[in-house]
């Protein structure tokens, strides 16, 4: 594993435009169950996830009964709002600060690579934090909208303040598109970038996992690396999608590779580069 871990932080180093996508496996070392894992929500409750694909439909249906369960029900999200980022998406953020990762395509909506400091974050599955509009795609805080209020006058759903179409949560459920500005962005992401890491995800769902196949036709063209960090072989691994996997946890592997990208970045002290530079090397 070291040895991978300081091949894919000599290829950081160099890249031109590295793209990271994550999934689940990246929150489980914040607590925070993944779907498929051993111990998924959906791999321990399958009656979770046929409820799952319920929710789009339920909203067309009735976007109030969708709100007034939403906002009185139990929910299988359990507690993303107070969730702390973890070292995997410290690390994450560090390699953006560093201008080595030029974004994170997520498919979590737990906040949790905003939360650590990552500023391209483009939330292909949403973000349990905000609402958008299902008629413009405009996003909105939550707490603009007095939503326990709405819920005690009989008032729900919220309506969108530009459009006055009616608001739902901005998490992407099965069945629903795409928000059409992060599918283009991401897109766009996926065609610029030299290096792909692929954190914490089986990599299953659609259209998120043909990002990673697109990227690969690329190949051919730019030499597109795509590196896999999860604690289990994916289909991209037996498809050889992906070049490599580094099969561990991402919250111990990401940041062993940042530490590497660091040794090869830091400019070195022995002799300056300056040239008649009276650094202090000079004086000693
Ligand atoms: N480090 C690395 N990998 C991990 C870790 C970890 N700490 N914990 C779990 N994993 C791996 C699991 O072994 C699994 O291969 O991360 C992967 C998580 O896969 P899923 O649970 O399927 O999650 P994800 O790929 O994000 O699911 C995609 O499915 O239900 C939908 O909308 C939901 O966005 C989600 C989408």
């Amino acid at each position: 594993m070291e040895e991978l871990i300081a091949k894919t932080a000599e290829l950081i180093s160099k890249s031109k435009h590295a793209v990271a996508l994550t999934g689940a496996g990246m929150s489980t070392e914040s607590g925070i169950s993944d779907f498929r894992g051993p111990n998924g929500i959906w791999t321990k409750n399958p009656e979770a996830e046929r409820q799952a694909y319920q929710s789009y439909y339920k909203f067309q249906q009735n976007p109030k009964q969708y709100w007034i369960e939403r906002m009185t029900g139990t929910s299988w999200l359990g507690d993303l709002i107070n969730a702390l980022p973890n070292p995997g998406h410290f690390a994450l953020a560090e390699l953006e600060k560093m201008a080595l990762l030029k974004s994170v395509i997520t498919q979590n909506i737990d906040n949790l690579h905003q939360k650590a400091g990552s500023l391209r974050v483009l939330d292909y599955h949403g973000n349990v934090s905000l609402l958008r509009c299902f008629s413009c795609d405009a996003r909105f805080d939550p707490a603009e909208f007095e939503l326990a209020r709405l819920l005690a006058e009989d008032r729900l759903p919220p309506l969108c303040r530009k459009c006055n179409g009616v608001l739902k949560s901005d998490i992407v459920h099965f069945n629903e598109a795409i928000p059409a500005d992060v599918a283009r962005e991401s897109q766009a992401e996926v065609g610029k970038c030299d290096l792909m890491l692929i954190c914490g995800t089986s990599a299953v769902v659609h259209p998120f996992a043909l990002l990673p196949r697109m990227a690969k036709q690329y190949q051919s063209k730019k030499k597109t690396i795509i590196i896999e960090i999860n604690a289990e072989p994916t289909p991209l691994t037996e498809e050889g999608i992906s070049d490599y996997l580094i099969q561990g946890k991402t919250g111990m592997i990401l940041p062993k590779i940042v530490e590497e990208v660091k040794k090869r970045t830091s400019k070195p002290i022995s002799g300056c580069e300056i040239s008649n530079c009276h650094c202090l090397l000079d004086e000693k």
